[in-house]
């Protein structure tokens, strides 16, 4: 038997065009509905699985927010080995004058540290809890520090001025974000053109890592919800010893 194809090769005659023109219309009107509805939510609920809020983004369960309660384990002595902070911020490779938002600062393990690499620069130390905030108020008056500024941001804004910083640095934070797309799409209007996300989460490709699911990212679920808000991944670093170190980058303008 000769091949045959499954559609009629054969123009519909004039009488059914008119009909088959508004079906058409119809199905691209209700698609772009579908597409509208899905950008103006971005999000799907389940019932919440022991860590999460029940409130899923491109298909991973956002987890609850660490409570101020955890600071101290935010400050363990172990952390400069687990998580080499040092080579972090070093990796970051920022200019002394440099301007960058710690978002999700909580008590500043990071944020310190990276005021001290830029010295003629500023920090901004992004938190929703107050008590986080408070924590660091105290530690930048003890220390006398000065080129730390302390921000009070919504779950889904860090409220940072447009084109304000060149680089943002969230380190075991992103993955809490109840508001992951609002907020990523603030930070990369908050950044310069060719402005840089440092993004450091733990493995969630191995399981060897031992902290709960949603509290880990894989790579490519990160660059799945980098690249929707128009960022462009230049590279993962796996030197540290449980944890990706992603760059993204906003695009120069014109780009
Ligand atoms: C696990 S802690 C990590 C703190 C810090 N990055 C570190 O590595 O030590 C996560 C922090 O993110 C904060 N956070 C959660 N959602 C946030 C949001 N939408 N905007 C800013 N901070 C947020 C929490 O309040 C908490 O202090």
């Amino acid at each position: 038997m000769p091949r045959t194809s499954s559609t009629c090769p054969h123009q519909p005659p004039p009488a059914a065009r008119p009909l088959i023109l508004l079906t058409a219309l119809l199905t691209l009107l209700s698609a772009a509905a579908a597409v509208l509805a899905d950008d103006a939510t971005h999000y799907e609920t389940k019932s919440p699985s022991r860590d999460g809020i029940g409130k899923v983004y491109m298909g991973r369960e956002i987890s609850q927010v660490m409570g101020h309660r955890g600071a101290r384990w935010l400050e363990r002595p172990s952390r400069i080995r687990e998580e080499l902070p040092s080579r972090v911020v070093a990796a970051m490779d920022l200019a002394p004058d440099a301007a960058v938002a710690d978002i999700g600062a909580g008590t500043g393990y990071f944020a310190f540290r990276l005021a001290e690499q830029v010295p003629r620069g500023r920090v901004f130390a992004v938190d929703i809890q107050p008590e986080m905030l408070a924590i660091m108020r105290q530690r930048m008056a003890a220390q006398g520090i000065d080129n730390l500024v302390l921000v009070r941001g919504t779950e889904d804004d860090p409220t940072l001025a447009p084109g304000s910083i060149d680089a943002a640095l969230m380190v075991d934070a992103y993955h809490e974000f109840a508001y992951p797309r609002e907020m990523m799409t603030a930070i990369v209007a908050a950044l310069r053109p060719g402005g840089r996300v440092f993004l450091v989460e733990y493995r969630g490709e191995d399981p060897s890592v031992p902290i709960k699911p949603l509290h880990k990212m894989t790579t490519a679920q990160a660059r799945r919800e980098m690249t929707a808000v128009g960022l462009e991944h230049v590279e993962t670093q796996d030197f540290l010893p449980s944890q990706h170190f992603m760059i993204f980058e906003k695009p120069a303008a014109g780009g």
